[in-house]
């Protein structure tokens, strides 16, 4: 069989999406209950490249593999040959003759299809430009936890078309609720992302109106990792597009709001954002252990229905 690999959302069909998310809340309990008892990865190792920062991406895939028994092994491309121009098909090769899979945070999308395409271990997409899979499997797993059933539902992405946004739309695309994407011009998602998904996502100008009755509102930086450079023509463009308290009192009583984090309060978010009572972010970043658990499993051992 041809090796399974993860690099968007759109890898997986719908029902197996479902299931990762049901998975990772009875493999949460699971941890909560009993702890870190359930070891299925006694010897495997995933290799984790990052070509950029990371914080909860390194620590939820480190502690996933060290709790279920296994191992990370973490690879600057700095440190290794891939920094010195080694081939990224040579690197997967000589990696899939060693790990078990491997998970890769780097810029070019089309590098990590390359990668995996030459692969014969499984290859997570642990952050493109593009695209950023992962974080919506801890996203659509926290508004599961909190509000049940998300098909139907409306989410607002207020902020920048970016790899994020871009995966917003493919799980709305395959969970099946609605996306109301609020961005300035200039910033919209990728016209072909966008038709795909075709009427379960709207574009609006305006932030105010794009919250009305929202089931759930998310953002994120103005500026993702590799535009540093356009922090300050993104701040003035990006003006009027904080997500603040009084934009949530728009939205439904029961509204939730969720960022991936890293967060700039004061820019994207109003100073005190995180601390209001609707903001499940802690929950949501704890999360990524959880289905990135749920998703390893999966790729390397298939359905555990219990
Ligand atoms: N949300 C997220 O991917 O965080 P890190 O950049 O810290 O991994
Ligand atoms: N859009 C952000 C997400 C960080 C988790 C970035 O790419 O930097």
């Amino acid at each position: 069989m041809a090796t399974r690999h993860f690099l968007t959302l759109l890898d997986f069909s719908s029902d197996e999406l479902s299931y990762l998310i049901r998975r990772a809340i009875t493999i949460k309990n699971g941890l909560k209950t009993h702890g870190p008892t359930y070891t299925p990865f006694s010897n495997r190792t995933l290799a984790m490249i990052f070509e950029k920062s990371s914080t909860r991406t390194r620590v939820s895939f480190e502690t996933a593999m060290a709790q279920f028994g296994g191992h990370a092994l973490f690879l600057s491309s700095r440190d290794t040959q891939l920094g010195r121009g080694e081939p990224i098909e040579d690197t997967a090769r000589v990696l899939s003759e060693m790990v078990d899979a491997v998970m890769i945070r780097t810029f070019s999308h089309q590098g990590l299809e390359a990668f995996a395409a030459a692969s014969e271990v499984p290859v997570i997409n642990a952050l493109t430009d593009d695209y950023h899979p992962c974080q919506l499997l801890a996203d659509v797993m926290t508004w599961t936890e909190l509000r049940g059933q998300v098909r139907g539902k409306t989410a607002v992405w207020i902020g920048d078309g970016n790899n994020m946004c871009h995966s917003w739309i493919n799980a709305a695309r395959q969970f099946d609720f609605q996306l109301r994407v609020c961005c300035p011009e200039g910033y919209e998602p990728r016209q072909d992302i966008l038709d795909a998904a075709g009427e379960r996502v709207s574009i609006l100008r305006d932030p105010q109106q794009a919250a009305q009755d929202a089931d759930l509102i998310t953002t994120d930086v103005w500026a993702s990792m590799g535009q540093e450079e356009e922090q300050a023509k993104r701040e003035a463009d990006f003006s009027g597009f904080q997500v603040s308290e009084a934009m949530l009192d728009r939205a439904a009583k029961d509204v939730l709001f969720l960022h991936c984090l890293p967060a700039h309060r004061g820019e994207e978010i109003s100073a005190t954002l995180l601390d209001d009572p609707r903001a499940v972010v802690w929950q949501e970043a704890g999360n990524r252990l959880h289905a990135q658990k749920a998703l390893l499993e999966f790729l390397l051992l298939g359905r555990v229905e219990h």
